[in-house]
C-alpha cells in the first residue's frame, strides 16, 4: 500500500483545479433530461477511504465505480488499494472527458514517478450506461446515486444478480438494494458533497 499521505497529496494535485460540480451542470445542460434524471455529488477522499475499510472487498479486486464523474474515487482507488483494475464508467460526455483528460495528465505526470509503488494496478474510464455495461469481471462494485427512476434500480439488480460472481462486494449509497437475493452486511452514515448519507453493503 502507498502512504495514504502521500496519495492524498497527489489526489489534491491531480484535482486541484477541477470543479465536478459546475462540469457535471454544463455537461447535463447538454444532454436534454438528464438534469432531471441524474444527480451529481462527489465522495470526500476520508469518506471512500473508510467506506473500503468497511466493505473489505479483496485486495488484488476488480473495482467498478457506476456513475465515475470525473474519476475522483476511481483516481483515489487506483492509488490508495491494492486493486488489480479500478474502472470508472460515466454517461455524460463532460464528466467522462474530464476524466479523460485528467487520465492523460496523470499517465505523463505522476504516473512514472510511482510506477515502481502502482506495479501492474490498471485504470480505466469507459462511456456508457452502467446498464449496458459487462460487469462480469468485478469483485467490487460502488453504486454512488440512486436512479430517479424505480424501474432502472429493479434492472440493475437483476444485472447484478445475472452478472457478479460469489462473493462479489457491492456497495449502495442512499437506496438500498431490495432483492433478498443480495446478503445484507448492514449500513453506517458518512460525510458527503451533499451532507450525511447512509451506504449500504452488501455481498453476492
Ligand atoms: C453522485 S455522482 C458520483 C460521482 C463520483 N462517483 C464521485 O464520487 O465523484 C453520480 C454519477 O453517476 C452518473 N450516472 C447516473 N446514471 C448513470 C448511468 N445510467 N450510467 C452511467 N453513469 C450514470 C451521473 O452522471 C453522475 O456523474
Amino acid at each position: 500500500m502507498i502512504n495514504p499521505l502521500y496519495v492524498q497529496t497527489l489526489f489534491n494535485h491531480l484535482f486541484s483545479n477541477v470543479d465536478g460540480y459546475h462540469i457535471a451542470g454544463r455537461a447535463q445542460g447538454a444532454t436534454p433530461g438528464s438534469r432531471e434524471a441524474l444527480l451529481y455529488g462527489e465522495i470526500p477522499f476520508k469518506t471512500w477511504q473508510k467506506i473500503v475499510t468497511r466493505a473489505k472487498p479483496k485486495s488484488d479486486a476488480v473495482f467498478f465505480d457506476l456513475g465515475s464523474g470525473t474519476g475522483r474515487v476511481v483516481f483515489q482507488s487506483h492509488l490508495l488499494f491494492d486493486f488489480k483494475k479500478s474502472i470508472g464508467v460515466e454517461l455524460l460526455d463532460g464528466l467522462h472527458n474530464k476524466a479523460s483528460e485528467l487520465e492523460k495528465d496523470f499517465q505523463k505526470a505522476i504516473q512514472p514517478q510511482i510506477s515502481h509503488l502502482l506495479g501492474e494496478r490498471k485504470l480505466e474510464f469507459i462511456h456508457g450506461n452502467i446498464l449496458h455495461t459487462d460487469l462480469h469481471e468485478a469483485d467490487f462494485i460502488l453504486l454512488p446515486h440512486p436512479f430517479k427512476k424505480e424501474e432502472d434500480f429493479l434492472l440493475l439488480e437483476e444485472k447484478f444478480l445475472r452478472e457478479l460472481k460469489p462473493k462479489t462486494k457491492i456497495v449502495t449509497l442512499i437506496r438500498d438494494l431490495r432483492n433478498p437475493a443480495f446478503k445484507y452486511l448492514g449500513f453506517e452514515t458518512y460525510e458527503f458533497s451533499w451532507g450525511k448519507s447512509s451506504a449500504y453493503f452488501y455481498e453476492i
